[in-house]
């Protein structure tokens, strides 16, 4: 068997002999970090009786197959249009600052959460703004650009649905978290696609928001969310998470270089080892679990032994100070954003 460590991405080889129940616990034999081992079954009846010991490894009962399967029944989120317009705009040299105020008022309720950001205790200056044009040239057109994504993000992670409520705002703080964290060391590292990298850091996890849309509606499952607790709910979706979530998004029309970011952020292929936007997602994901920002806190994750934390050239005292900064800018922006 193979155990390959989440921190220094190290394969562990274990004979099949040596383990010993379905809950075993190692230490890494590159970076010592103590890993205690799950082994989880793929099949979502099975959650439902944790004793089974059944493995079932046929594809038709994952839960992920069967969302693909089933998208055009299954009412999904509707992605965000609106960034993604200013993004394209924005490619056009002859692209103008009107021209982002005139697609900006095209979604009311974002320019009027937009112009109060502008006037917000994070963004404000001493005179107050009323109109739209001097609004985005204060906020800049990177932090606009941002701000609509991180607005329209923020709807998907709604629901009326008081089972899945908690979640959602789990996996929404989560999400924020990485994107500013992607955000501040992409700012760092004097990267050029910093809007793009905060946008992939809003969506990596986008996986898990499907598997929460089509638990609610799918009634195949007979899963009642009630009995399912957050840790149970996370175990159940995160082998596929982040194929689902690329798979649904490429779908969509998302450009490659965003998909490849969602596909691969928990497990970096060797082919993608110097795709540096990649590593700083990636980076930032682990950094908000060990945080606590998002449904998984923890905090013995050990962020400089991590293969990105080395190849972006992060030591200890840079991702402490990483940290502090992530959970400063979370809990500011994520209040301006309500
Ligand atoms: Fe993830
Ligand atoms: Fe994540």
């Amino acid at each position: 068997m193979k155990v390959r460590c989440p921190v220094c991405k190290n394969n562990n080889m274990i004979s099949d002999e040596e383990v010993s129940g379905f809950l075993f616990s190692l230490h890494c034999e590159k970076c010592e970090q103590l890993l205690s081992v799950k082994i989880t079954v793929q099949a979502l009846s099975v959650v439902k009786t944790a004793s089974a010991r059944n493995v079932d490894t046929d594809d038709k009962n994952r839960v992920s197959t069967w969302i693909k399967e089933n998208m055009d029944k299954l009412d999904l989120p509707v992605l965000p249009v609106l960034a993604t317009r200013i993004q394209e705009a924005r490619k056009d040299p002859n692209c103008s600052l009107d021209d982002v105020v005139a697609l900006v008022q095209t979604d009311q309720i974002i320019a009027s959460r937009i112009l109060a950001l502008a006037n917000s205790a994070m963004y404000g200056g001493l005179v107050e703004i009323t109109d739209m044009k001097r609004a985005i040239n204060r906020l800049g057109l990177n932090v606009t650009e941002t701000l609509v994504h991180a607005l329209e993000n923020r709807r998907i992670y709604s629901s009326e649905n008081k089972q899945v409520k908690q979640i959602l705002e789990d996996l929404w703080m989560h999400a924020l978290g990485t994107a500013l964290t992607s955000q501040i060391i992409a700012q760092e590292l004097k990267m050029e696609n910093v809007p793009e990298i905060f946008t992939a850091g809003l969506l990596h996890d986008f996986g898990y928001v499907l598997f929460v849309q089509a638990l609610i509606q799918a009634k195949t499952f007979k899963v009642d969310l009630g009995s399912m607790n957050v840790e149970e709910f996370m175990e159940v979706a995160f082998e596929d998470h982040a194929k689902l979530g690329a798979h649904y998004l490429r779908e969509k029309g998302l450009p490659k270089s965003l998909i490849t970011i969602i596909a691969c952020h928990e497990e970096i292929p060797e082919e993608e080892a110097s795709n540096n936007s990649l590593h700083v997602v990636a980076l930032a994901n682990q950094l908000c679990k060990k945080v606590g920002l998002g449904p998984v806190h923890d905090a013995d994750i050990r962020l400089e032994l991590t293969e990105s934390a080395q190849i972006l050239g992060f030591n200890e005292l840079k991702l402490a100070d990483l940290e502090v900064k992530c959970e400063d800018m979370v809990q500011k922006v994520a209040a301006c954003l309500e």
